[in-house]
Order: C-alpha cells, then structure tokens, then sequence
C-alpha cells in the first residue's frame, strides 16, 4: 500500500500504538510514524521507517525502544491488528507492559475474533471446527498471562465499561478463566482434565455461551424497550440455538453443556431444561454469575451500570418475594398473559380494533416485564450455587480494585 513519507492531517487518519506492542522480528507490513506539534490545526505526520525489510533488525529495536509512541496510517490498520493477533503470545510476555494495556489488547483482539467468528455464520446451520480452533488458538495464547499472578489485576480491568455481545461474550470467557484459575481446587475436582486444558476449552464455552443469538431476529435482539412475553420466549431459544450451531464444532461434551445450561437456576427456575442444584454443571453455573454479574456492571443505553458491589448484593441478595417472582417467569414461558395471535403481525392487525387490543396486550405484557425486572433487582440469590457465589466474590475482591469486604 503506497504511503507518503510525510502527512499534514488533523489526526484522524493515524491511530497512536505503543512500540513496545511491535514484535521487531516480524515488522513487515507498515510504516510507522512520529507526529509533530499542531499547527494550523494539524499535525505533522513524518515517517520514521518505511521499509522493516531493509533496515537492520537492531537499528529496529534501538528505535523502537527509545520512542513512547508512535503512529501509524489507518491504510494499515488491519496489517498492525494481524501483526497483534498474531504476536499476542509475544505481546503479553513483555515485562514492561502494564497489565492495563495487556489487558486492552487482548481484550481487543479476542473481540475481533469472536465478532468474526460471529459475524460469518448468520447463514449457516453450524460452526466448523476450523472456527472453534482459531478461538482455541487465540485463547492458548492468552491463557499462560491468565494463569500467572497478573490475572487478578486484569480481571479488575475486565469490569465494566459499555455493553455488546461480542464484548459481553469475551469478557465472559476471560472473567471466567480468571474464576477458574483463582479457584483451581473447585474445578480440578469436578473435571477430569489438566489444568490448562480445562482453562482453554472452559474460556473458549465462556467465548461461545451466547452464540445461539445470532438465530435470534435483531429487532427483538436490539430493542430499546422491554420485551413482551413471545419475544422474552424467543430470546431464550438462543441456548438451544448454541448447542445446535456447535454441534460439530469439536467441543468436548462439558463445554457444550455449561453453554446449554448457563441460564438454569439454582431453585429450578432457569432454563431451557428447568434443572436444579447439582443437576447443573459447576462451569453452566459460573457462567451463569458471570453472565449476569458481567450484564449488570455493564453501561446499556437504556439502563445505567451498577457498581460491581451493588451488583453482587443484588445477586446475593433473598429475594421476598422469589414465589411471585418465579409465577411471572413462569407465566411469561407458558405465554398466559400474551395470546399469541395478539402479538404475531399478520393480516388482522390492520383492522384498527385488533391492532389497539394488540396494543393494549403489549403494553400489559411489557408492564409485567417491568415489574418482573424489578422484583429480581431486590434479590437473585435463589439463581446461584451459593458457595460458587462466595467463591466469585472472594476472587473479585482479590483484585482489590473494589471493597467487597462487606458481602464476604
Ligand atoms: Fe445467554
């Protein structure tokens, strides 16, 4: 890709990058820059190496080590974030990287490969193995820097900020390796597998617990308001929808089942197979408290982040009123409240009276929504293994970003 050597631009065409994140033994595709001082209100770009090729790998190095930042052309945007993906390993080796900017980068380009895998199946009844493996690839990357005393530090990091379901999914996978790892004993007990290798597949399940809702329509998916009950149904299938998607992607039979069962509950009252207790695998009920707890720190456009304390009181909360709480999701299954024919779009919804008897059935069913959202605000301890739930909020604490002190 044809660069100048110089640029006057007002800094939206370079993207600003840490030398230390560049691997010089494989600097190949890029040029990097240095910027100058704003005048007329615009920088000045100067190229500070064109070619890696032809510049010997110790001048290289010497450069790049004396350099706080630098810059490079957004044309070569995907050639650093190949050259990162690709350099991960080497990337959070480094002693010199705050575990800040470890976390970012990993963070990011687990990101865009999860967002990958997720967009380039819309179409297709199922992932192949050859996708799971780029995953696997990435997170035994990733997984020597989780297990090593840093991941505490990261896990903090990991917390918070806006929600998507990329972001949401590898947060999820990464926030439980941490769990694993802080919590070695608990899990080597249930699962007969090496440490490391247990970690990997675990995250990789964490990465994909949500996979199914890419089956699930975006208006429903997306919407700002409060789902009615046939569209709350509908999301739910996004479990089933999961294990379908990989079923022959080569995940070990206790991955696919902590994806499967990540939303059953403690008391019975989750789904899709309403199991309880120990029927539910120990990684289906971390993913479950971390699911959640990761969904309510996180910023919606529609609802403020709660802190990771308030979270955690709510989710260990006793709720009062657990019996109503669970009619209504019970209700809300069955579909008792939402006649089908009310909601689904067809033909007799022009007739002006069916459309305001629609309405007035969605504006009830939402309304049930709210107050079934409300009720579990005031306590979800009925959902959790409660000694998992102890577990999760010692390892937050370890982190000591947060005074948890007073749940514990
Ligand atoms: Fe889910």
């Amino acid at each position: 890709m044809d660069l100048k050597t110089e640029y006057f631009d007002d800094g939206s065409s370079f993207y600003p990058i840490d030398p230390l994140m560049l691997n010089p033994e494989y600097l190949e595709e890029f040029a990097i820059f240095e910027r100058y001082p704003k005048k007329d209100n615009l920088y000045r770009f100067r190229c500070l190496i064109m070619d890696f090729d032809s510049t010997p790998i110790e001048t290289v190095i010497k450069l790049l080590k004396s350099w706080k930042v630098v810059y490079i052309h957004k044309k070569h945007l995907t050639s650093y974030e190949a050259h990162i993906k690709e350099n991960l390993g080497y990337i959070l080796m480094l002693d010199k990287l705050e575990t800040k900017k470890k976390t970012k980068v990993f963070t990011q380009v687990s990101t865009n490969v999860i967002k990958d895998v997720f967009d380039s199946h819309y179409n297709d009844s199922v992932i192949s193995p050859k996708a799971i493996e780029k995953v696997e690839k990435l997170v035994s990357q990733v997984i020597d820097f989780i297990s090593d005393s840093n991941s505490l530090e990261c896990l903090a990091e990991l917390i918070g900020h806006d929600y998507n379901t990329h972001v949401h999914s590898i947060k999820v996978g990464w926030i439980l390796a941490a769990f694993i790892n802080a919590n070695k004993d608990l899990f080597k007990a249930s699962y007969d597998l090496d440490l490391k290798s247990l970690l990997i597949k675990a995250t990789v399940a964490g990465f994909m617990h949500d996979i199914g809702k890419i089956k699930i329509p975006e208006n429903i998916l997306n919407k700002r308001g409060k789902l009615d009950n046939l569209e709350y149904i509908t999301v739910q299938s996004h479990t089933s929808y999961s294990l379908s998607l990989l079923f022959e992607s080569g995940l070990p039979k206790f991955a696919m089942q902590a994806i499967l069962y990540h939303h059953e509950s403690e008391d019975g009252s989750g789904y899709p197979c309403g199991l309880k207790g120990d029927q539910i695998p120990l990684i289906a009920k971390a993913i479950h408290i971390i699911d959640v707890f990761e969904a309510l720190t996180a910023e919606r456009p529609y609802k403020k982040a709660k802190t990771p304390f308030e979270a955690l009181r709510i989710m260990m909360g006793e709720n009062p009123q657990v019996e109503v709480l669970n009619k209504f999701e019970q209700e809300a299954r069955q579909n008792k409240k939402a006649p089908i024919e009310a909601i689904v779009r067809n033909e007799r919804d022009v007739k002006i009276q069916r459309l305001k008897e629609r309405m007035m059935l969605e504006e009830e069913a939402k309304k049930r929504v709210e107050v079934r959202l409300k009720l579990r605000d005031r306590g979800m301890a009925h959902c959790f293994d409660k000694e998992l739930m102890k577990r999760f909020i010692i390892t937050i604490n370890e982190s000591k970003s947060f005074n948890l002190s007073e749940l514990i």
